[in-house]
């Protein structure tokens, strides 16, 4: 059964909340969350916008926006009343500081000790001025949180830059960095997996593992996000946030307890452990590809330029053989591969076992392979692993390899998994960093 645990009231703010993130993921995830009982009673949830818009135009179109992405059957008409009666809007030019006055008399007016998030669903080019904005108004009170979406910047000095602008005016604590990968349940698990449980961990090594593949493969295209797509690509899209998150769970030593600090601490290790792929080795450790027109299932799609409608050499496919150097992992190649436009949509991590050293039946070396360990993040959440056994009947030992199951939906028979971002926006409220970037 899930359980809930209580927040303080909070006033959540959504920059951008006109936008594709907001409307298809932030709003339906509060939502959620109010038909579970979650939100207090007096929470405010407020958008911003660069559109003029009166309160009511806003609920409409939220509503309008929501319906289309929570699945109706789940939430109750009463939720739905209570859930719009809470949102206002405030019309705020994020880059020039237009309306930043009009936020500040909103959100000044509540007691100074309730938590005010504000999500930052904006270009992060815009975050420093923002960041500046807010401060001359004097929100970056100590009961701020600022929340930011990636990609932080195109480069180092870029990504630094913008760290380094947001940090002058906000302490680091008040900073949450999201990546919604680590709000995902089956994520999570991959720290139950590891942590809890004895065996795992004793062969969790270059001694027994051969190597490590973690994929994450979409069917989708392009859709409507041209411009922001078009400037990140698949590397800052996908593989510096998702991808390396996934391989940091996957590789990092037990971190003393369950806490940002002590978390984030070996996840950077890891990241700290990555050998440099230099100039002359990227063509042979990556590979960067392109859609071009076909199809996926049934459906035939465009070319990722024609749904783009201009030549343009943006990767939507990176492959690529990381290594991390430490005792741990050395000489075990981490293959991280991810895709639009694939034929099918999954999110794996895959952990492949050496052969066992010697074979002791005869004629069956062939027949032998290594153990595989599938941890299946969506969907259809489960974990797989591949043992070898004898197969059952006369003609002597015949060797096969077959699978021990983990359904996720079959074990915990859960009607719904919540959303990654319904765990990870109560997560701020309640101040607790250890599913964000640091
Ligand atoms: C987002 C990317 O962070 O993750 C999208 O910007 C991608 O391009 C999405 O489609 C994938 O998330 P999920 O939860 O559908 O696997």
């Amino acid at each position: 059964m899930a359980k809930i645990i209580p927040v303080r009231p909070f006033d959540k703010v959504v920059f951008g909340a006109l936008g594709d993130l907001a409307k298809r993921k932030l709003f339906p995830a509060l939502l959620h969350r109010d038909q579970d009982g979650q939100i207090p009673e007096d929470t405010r949830i407020i958008g911003s916008g660069r559109r003029a818009l009166s309160e009511a135009a806003f609920r409409a179109e939220i509503k309008q926006a929501a319906q289309a992405y929570v699945d109706a059957a789940y939430i109750e008409a009463a939720t739905w009343q209570r859930f719009l009666a809470r949102l206002t809007y405030v019309q705020i030019d994020a880059g020039s500081g237009q309306g930043y006055e009009r936020l500040a008399k909103t959100l000044h007016g509540q007691d100074c000790k309730r938590p005010q998030v504000i999500y930052l669903a904006l270009s992060p080019s815009l975050y420093g001025d923002v960041a500046r904005h807010l401060a001359a108004v004097g929100l970056n009170r100590p009961q701020v949180r600022l929340v930011l979406e990636k990609p932080l910047g195109h480069d180092l000095p870029s990504s630094q830059a913008i760290n380094a602008q947001v940090g002058e005016y906000f302490a680091e604590h008040q900073i949450y960095r999201i990546d919604h990968y680590l709000g995902k349940e089956t994520v999570q698990n991959l720290l139950a997996l590891r942590f809890g449980n004895i065996f795992f961990e004793r062969v969790w090594n270059a001694d027994n593992i051969d190597h490590v593949q973690i994929t994450v493969a979409e069917t989708v295209g392009l859709g409507s996000r041209t411009a922001y797509y078009d400037s990140a690509g698949a590397l800052r899209d996908m593989v510096q946030n998702h991808l390396l998150q996934l391989m940091c769970l996957t590789a990092m030593e037990p971190p003393s307890h369950f806490e940002a600090d002590a978390i984030r601490d070996e996840k950077r290790k890891v990241l700290t452990a990555l050998r440099p792929i230099t100039k002359d080795e990227v063509a042979e450790v990556t590979v960067r590809g392109q859609y071009s027109a076909g199809a996926v299932g049934e459906q035939r799609v465009e070319g990722y330029t024609q749904e783009l409608g201009r030549a343009s050499r943006t990767e939507t496919y990176v492959g690529l053989k990381a290594e991390i150097q430490n005792w741990r992992w050395a000489g075990v190649p981490f293959y991280l591969r991810t895709g639009k436009r694939l034929a099918q949509r999954y999110t794996e991590v895959v952990i492949q076992f050496r052969q066992v050293p010697h074979c002791i039946f005869e004629k069956q070396e062939l027949s032998l392979s290594g153990n595989r360990l599938v941890i299946r993040l969506q969907p259809d959440e489960g974990v797989h692993l591949f043992l070898m056994t004898k197969e059952p009947g006369p003609g002597g030992m015949r060797l096969r390899q077959a699978s021990l199951d983990l359904s996720f939906a079959e074990e915990f028979s859960l009607a719904r998994f919540p959303d990654a971002y319904e765990r990870l926006l109560l997560d701020v409220v309640r101040g607790d960093a250890t599913l964000f970037m640091r």
